[in-house]
Formats: structure tokens, sequence, C-alpha cells
């Protein structure tokens, strides 16, 4: 494999069709330069632009970011609150860009735990952006992996005592339909930053032959170049799929 420089896009080799992130070590970040946590959160939509921009270049289909987990809401109330007024600012700031670059923003989680304000502001990106065909960004918010398995498994359940469906048929196909996912391929790249070797309940489902690739940096300081070499480190894999060789 040739290497490339540090500062293009990768393009020798397979390009991942779908990235998805754990945007870890804004608290670690902030902590650094004793700052409150919530100014690495801040810092860190700097970084979400930036791994959006090496998407796009990439051309990377489609980004997945978990931006707050089902476990999150037991943070410190101030924090929760900080987080949520920085994810309306980011939706009211960031709406008209993404939509002119053709992003298609979808938030997916719980959203029914959010305050009505943050809610409202995540629901006119996700119609300001709707149709959009050079990326599909989903934020998952209010999300865990484990949650959303059960959400799943709650409405294949009920149509099975519907009647509208055979236990016996229920497959990986049936549940997927039922997943926030639904109808996305499964991510083909995981990115961790801030060096920490753990899923943290994300996407357990459909990370079950993702490619894992973790960073030593903190979330804020990521930029389009951390994303280019993690693609690269992905082009150098061999996936096998418990077959005996790829493809
Ligand atoms: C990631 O940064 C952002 C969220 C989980 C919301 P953290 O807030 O987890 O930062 P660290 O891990 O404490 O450094
Ligand atoms: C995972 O990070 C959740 C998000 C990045 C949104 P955490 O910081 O919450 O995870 P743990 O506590 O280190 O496992
Ligand atoms: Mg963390």
């Amino acid at each position: 494999m040739t290497t490339q420089r540090n500062g293009s896009a990768p393009v020798d080799g397979p390009i991942p069709h779908h990235v998805a992130i754990i945007m870890d070590g804004n608290g670690r970040w902030a902590c650094d330069r004793d700052l409150p946590r919530h100014a690495g959160h801040r810092e860190g939509m700097k970084a979400v632009r930036q791994a959006i921009e090496g998407a796009m270049e990439t051309g990377v289909g489609i980004l997945t970011l978990f931006a707050f987990s089902t476990e999150n809401w037991q943070r410190p109330e101030e924090e929760i609150v900080a987080l949520m007024r920085l994810l309306k600012l980011y939706a009211e700031s960031e709406r008209e860009e993404l939509q002119e670059k053709g992003v298609e923003v979808r938030v997916l989680g719980d959203l029914a735990r959010m305050d009505a304000e943050t809610r409202a502001s995540v629901e006119a990106i996700e119609e300001a952006t709707q149709g959009g065909s050079r990326l599909r960004l989903n934020l998952m918010i209010s999300y865990s992996g484990r949650e959303e398995i059960l959400r799943a498994v709650r409405l294949v359940a009920a149509e099975v005592a519907r009647g509208s469906l055979d236990p016996e048929a229920v497959d990986a196909r049936t549940l997927e339909k039922f997943l926030h996912t639904r109808g996305l391929p499964d991510p083909d790249l995981l990115i961790r930053t801030s060096g920490e070797f753990r899923l943290s309940n994300f996407m357990l489902w459909q990370l079950a032959y993702t490619e894992i690739h973790i960073s030593p940096v903190l979330w804020p300081d990521f930029t389009r170049l951390d994303f280019f070499a993690a693609v690269r480190d992905y082009q150098r894999r061999e996936r096998r799929f418990g077959r005996v060789t790829a493809g």
C-alpha cells in the first residue's frame, strides 16, 4: 500500500461507507487547561465540523456521532444543561451550512427525555436538511445500544401479539427494521477518541463486524487529519467476517 501525504484524504484502498465515532475526552481536555467541563464540550463542536469535513473529503456516505448516551443523563445537572444548550446552539447555527453542503441530519435516540426547546431545534435541523444527498449525519443523543435493542424487541413483540408477525419468522432483518438505524448499513469503521478501549453501550447490534480504530487524541483536538489517519488504518485491515480470507 502506498502512503500518502497526511494532509490529503485517503484515496488508495477501500473507503468506508459508514463511519461511527465515539467522541470522547472533552472533560479531560478542559481539565488539562483548568477549565470547566462544559468548555471542553464547547470546543468539541469544532471537532464535529472537522469530522464532517473529513468524511466529505474522503467520500464517506454516512457519519454517525455518539454525542450523548442514556447513561450520560446521570451526570451533574449543570453539565447536562450545558450539553443540551450546546446541542441547541449547534442545531441552530449549523443548519443553513449543512443544508447547503447537502448533509442530511438525523437525531437518533430517546428524544422524549430532551427539553422541549432543544427538541424543537433538533427537529428543525432534521426538517431543513431532509433530502441532503452528499452525507447522512446521524447524531446519537440520549442513545444506548441496549435501549435500542430493547425498544426493537418490544416493537417486535407487539407485532407478534397483534398477530401480524409469526415468531418463527423473526430474523436479524426483522429486528433491524425496528432499530433507529433502520435502512442503513452497519458501520465499517468505528473511531473512539481519548484512548479508551470500550464501546460504552454504543451500537451493540450494528458494530458486530466493524473495524475499530482507537485514537489517543482528546475529542476537542480531533481534526480531519485524524479522520484521514483512521481511514488509512482501516485500509490496512483484512475484513474476513468469520471466513478464512477477505472478500
Ligand atoms: C465526551 O466527553 C462527551 C460526552 C460524553 C457528552 P466526556 O465528557 O466523556 O469527556 P471525558 O471522558 O470526561 O474526558
Ligand atoms: C461515551 O462516552 C458516550 C459519548 C461519547 C456520548 P462516556 O465518557 O460517557 O463513556 P465512559 O463513561 O467513559 O464509558
Ligand atoms: Mg468520557
